[in-house]
Protein backbone atom coordinates (compact mmCIF):
# COMPACT_ATOMS: atom_id res chain seq x y z
CA UNK A 1 0.00 0.00 0.00
CA UNK A 2 1.75 3.59 -0.87
CA UNK A 3 0.20 6.65 0.56
CA UNK A 4 0.24 10.11 -1.31
CA UNK A 5 -0.23 12.90 1.70
CA UNK A 6 -1.08 16.32 -0.06
CA UNK A 7 -0.28 19.06 2.66
CA UNK A 8 -1.70 21.98 1.98
CA UNK A 9 -0.69 24.60 3.92
CA UNK A 10 0.07 28.09 2.90
CA UNK A 11 2.97 29.25 6.13
CA UNK A 12 3.94 25.39 6.67
CA UNK A 13 7.38 27.42 8.69
CA UNK A 14 4.59 28.69 11.22
CA UNK A 15 2.73 25.79 11.14
CA UNK A 16 2.71 23.65 14.85
CA UNK A 17 0.25 21.39 13.91
CA UNK A 18 0.75 20.25 10.01
CA UNK A 19 4.34 20.71 10.06
CA UNK A 20 4.29 17.78 12.80
CA UNK A 21 2.81 15.85 10.85
CA UNK A 22 3.93 16.11 7.76
CA UNK A 23 7.67 15.50 10.04
CA UNK A 24 5.92 12.43 11.09
CA UNK A 25 4.62 11.24 7.54
CA UNK A 26 8.10 11.76 6.29
CA UNK A 27 9.64 9.05 8.48
CA UNK A 28 6.91 6.60 7.19
CA UNK A 29 7.78 3.86 4.57
CA UNK A 30 6.15 3.65 1.74
CA UNK A 31 4.70 7.04 1.82
CA UNK A 32 5.40 10.46 -0.48
CA UNK A 33 4.83 13.60 1.18
CA UNK A 34 3.56 15.87 -1.29
CA UNK A 35 3.95 19.90 -0.11
CA UNK A 36 1.52 21.63 -2.70
CA UNK A 37 2.22 25.23 -1.74
CA UNK A 38 5.88 24.91 -1.62
CA UNK A 39 5.72 22.82 -5.30
CA UNK A 40 3.39 25.72 -6.74
CA UNK A 41 4.96 28.96 -5.02
CA UNK A 42 3.33 30.66 -8.31
CA UNK A 43 -0.27 28.80 -8.46
CA UNK A 44 0.67 27.39 -11.58
CA UNK A 45 -0.34 23.34 -11.09
CA UNK A 46 1.78 20.53 -13.23
CA UNK A 47 -1.60 18.41 -13.79
CA UNK A 48 0.29 15.89 -15.84
CA UNK A 49 2.62 15.34 -12.13
CA UNK A 50 -0.14 15.67 -9.85
CA UNK A 51 -1.96 12.75 -12.17
CA UNK A 52 1.27 10.71 -12.17
CA UNK A 53 1.80 11.00 -8.35
CA UNK A 54 -2.17 10.08 -7.89
CA UNK A 55 -1.61 7.09 -9.90
CA UNK A 56 1.51 5.70 -8.58
CA UNK A 57 -0.73 5.47 -5.23
CA UNK A 58 -3.15 3.91 -3.36
CA UNK A 59 -4.54 5.66 -0.73
CA UNK A 60 -4.28 9.56 -0.65
CA UNK A 61 -4.64 11.83 2.52
CA UNK A 62 -5.40 15.64 1.48
CA UNK A 63 -3.71 17.59 4.66
CA UNK A 64 -4.21 20.87 5.76
CA UNK A 65 -5.61 23.48 8.35
CA UNK A 66 -9.65 24.14 8.14
CA UNK A 67 -10.14 27.90 6.31
CA UNK A 68 -13.52 28.86 6.49
CA UNK A 69 -14.92 25.15 6.77
CA UNK A 70 -13.42 24.04 4.15
CA UNK A 71 -9.95 23.57 2.25
CA UNK A 72 -7.06 26.17 1.90
CA UNK A 73 -7.31 27.72 -2.02
CA UNK A 74 -4.45 26.09 -3.53
CA UNK A 75 -6.39 22.53 -2.85
CA UNK A 76 -9.45 23.47 -4.07
CA UNK A 77 -7.74 24.47 -7.72
CA UNK A 78 -5.77 21.52 -7.12
CA UNK A 79 -9.17 19.20 -6.92
CA UNK A 80 -10.41 21.84 -9.94
CA UNK A 81 -7.64 20.96 -12.07
CA UNK A 82 -6.17 18.02 -11.40
CA UNK A 83 -9.46 15.75 -11.70
CA UNK A 84 -9.83 16.26 -14.84
CA UNK A 85 -12.94 14.71 -17.08
CA UNK A 86 -11.62 11.60 -18.67
CA UNK A 87 -9.03 10.43 -16.48
CA UNK A 88 -10.90 10.72 -12.95
CA UNK A 89 -14.87 10.54 -13.96
CA UNK A 90 -16.44 10.38 -17.61
CA UNK A 91 -16.26 8.54 -20.38
CA UNK A 92 -12.05 6.79 -19.58
CA UNK A 93 -12.00 8.54 -16.36
CA UNK A 94 -11.28 5.79 -14.12
CA UNK A 95 -7.95 6.16 -12.75
CA UNK A 96 -8.70 6.64 -8.89
CA UNK A 97 -10.97 3.97 -9.03
CA UNK A 98 -10.56 1.55 -6.47
CA UNK A 99 -8.26 4.03 -4.39
CA UNK A 100 -8.31 5.40 -1.24
CA UNK A 101 -9.00 8.84 -0.07
CA UNK A 102 -8.80 10.61 3.63
CA UNK A 103 -8.45 14.18 5.06
CA UNK A 104 -6.52 15.13 7.64
CA UNK A 105 -7.42 18.60 9.31
CA UNK A 106 -6.16 20.82 11.89
CA UNK A 107 -8.65 23.50 13.37
CA UNK A 108 -8.48 26.20 16.01
CA UNK A 109 -12.13 25.13 17.08
CA UNK A 110 -11.99 22.55 20.41
CA UNK A 111 -13.34 19.24 19.77
CA UNK A 112 -16.33 20.01 21.81
CA UNK A 113 -17.13 22.76 19.34
CA UNK A 114 -17.04 20.30 15.97
CA UNK A 115 -20.03 17.92 17.90
CA UNK A 116 -23.89 18.48 17.37
CA UNK A 117 -24.63 20.95 19.50
CA UNK A 118 -21.06 22.54 20.16
CA UNK A 119 -21.34 26.40 18.42
CA UNK A 120 -19.83 25.16 15.12
CA UNK A 121 -23.03 23.06 14.82
CA UNK A 122 -21.01 20.45 12.41
CA UNK A 123 -19.13 17.70 12.82
CA UNK A 124 -15.70 17.58 11.04
CA UNK A 125 -17.11 14.68 8.87
CA UNK A 126 -20.15 16.71 7.98
CA UNK A 127 -18.21 19.70 7.38
CA UNK A 128 -15.86 17.62 4.86
CA UNK A 129 -18.71 16.30 3.07
CA UNK A 130 -17.47 18.02 -0.13
CA UNK A 131 -14.81 15.84 -0.25
CA UNK A 132 -16.23 12.80 0.53
CA UNK A 133 -18.54 13.50 -2.10
CA UNK A 134 -15.96 13.88 -4.56
CA UNK A 135 -14.13 10.28 -3.81
CA UNK A 136 -17.63 8.69 -4.57
CA UNK A 137 -17.70 10.50 -7.63
CA UNK A 138 -14.19 9.27 -8.69
CA UNK A 139 -15.27 5.57 -7.40
CA UNK A 140 -12.77 5.84 -4.94
CA UNK A 141 -13.30 4.85 -1.29
CA UNK A 142 -13.55 7.63 1.78
CA UNK A 143 -11.44 6.75 4.86
CA UNK A 144 -12.44 8.54 8.43
CA UNK A 145 -11.18 11.78 9.15
CA UNK A 146 -8.34 12.40 11.09
CA UNK A 147 -8.36 15.94 13.18
CA UNK A 148 -6.97 17.88 15.77
CA UNK A 149 -8.31 20.40 17.14
CA UNK A 150 -8.02 23.90 19.70
CA UNK A 151 -4.57 24.15 17.37
CA UNK A 152 -3.31 27.16 19.59
CA UNK A 153 -3.48 25.87 22.45
CA UNK A 154 -2.64 22.12 22.18
CA UNK A 155 0.62 21.01 24.22
CA UNK A 156 3.73 19.84 22.77
CA UNK A 157 3.03 16.59 24.36
CA UNK A 158 -0.50 16.45 23.21
CA UNK A 159 1.01 17.55 19.47
CA UNK A 160 3.22 14.50 19.76
CA UNK A 161 0.47 12.17 20.63
CA UNK A 162 -1.22 13.40 17.85
CA UNK A 163 1.55 12.68 15.49
CA UNK A 164 2.04 9.05 16.89
CA UNK A 165 -2.06 8.77 16.22
CA UNK A 166 -1.33 10.18 12.45
CA UNK A 167 1.07 7.54 11.88
CA UNK A 168 -1.22 5.25 13.25
CA UNK A 169 -4.27 6.58 11.41
CA UNK A 170 -2.22 6.50 7.82
CA UNK A 171 -1.55 2.84 8.42
CA UNK A 172 -4.58 1.35 9.99
CA UNK A 173 -7.66 3.44 9.01
CA UNK A 174 -10.55 1.35 6.94
CA UNK A 175 -12.98 2.91 4.44
CA UNK A 176 -16.19 3.96 5.85
CA UNK A 177 -19.01 1.48 5.18
CA UNK A 178 -22.01 3.40 3.53
CA UNK A 179 -25.62 1.55 4.08
CA UNK A 180 -26.80 -0.25 1.29
CA UNK A 181 -29.53 1.41 -0.45
CA UNK A 182 -32.62 -0.61 -0.59
CA UNK A 183 -34.74 -0.52 -3.89
CA UNK A 184 -38.18 -1.10 -3.46
C1 LIG B 1 -8.11 32.12 6.76
C2 LIG B 1 -8.31 31.24 7.96
C3 LIG B 1 -9.53 30.63 8.17
C4 LIG B 1 -9.72 29.78 9.26
N1 LIG B 1 -10.92 29.18 9.43
C5 LIG B 1 -11.12 28.33 10.47
C6 LIG B 1 -12.35 27.65 10.63
O1 LIG B 1 -13.29 27.77 9.82
N2 LIG B 1 -12.49 26.84 11.72
C7 LIG B 1 -11.49 26.65 12.62
O2 LIG B 1 -11.70 25.89 13.58
N3 LIG B 1 -10.28 27.25 12.46
C8 LIG B 1 -10.08 28.08 11.42
N4 LIG B 1 -8.86 28.69 11.23
C9 LIG B 1 -7.74 28.34 12.13
C10 LIG B 1 -6.83 27.30 11.48
O3 LIG B 1 -7.55 26.14 11.12
C11 LIG B 1 -5.68 26.94 12.43
O4 LIG B 1 -4.90 28.10 12.58
C12 LIG B 1 -4.85 25.79 11.91
O5 LIG B 1 -5.61 24.62 11.86
C13 LIG B 1 -3.64 25.57 12.79
O6 LIG B 1 -2.85 24.53 12.23
P1 LIG B 1 -1.27 24.73 12.02
O7 LIG B 1 -0.64 24.73 13.39
O8 LIG B 1 -0.83 23.58 11.19
O9 LIG B 1 -1.08 26.05 11.30
C14 LIG B 1 -8.66 29.55 10.17
C15 LIG B 1 -7.42 30.17 9.95
C16 LIG B 1 -7.24 31.01 8.86
C17 LIG B 1 -5.89 31.66 8.65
Amino acid sequence: MKTLIIVAHPDLQASRINRAWTEAAQKQAETTVHLLYEAYPDKKIDVAREQSLLESHDRIIFQYPLYWYSTPPLLKQWFDEVLTYGWAFGPGGDRLKGKEIGIAISTSGTAASYQPGGYNLFTIRDIAKPVEALANYVSARYLPPFALHNAHHVTDEQIADSQAAYVKHLVEAQPVRYEALEIL
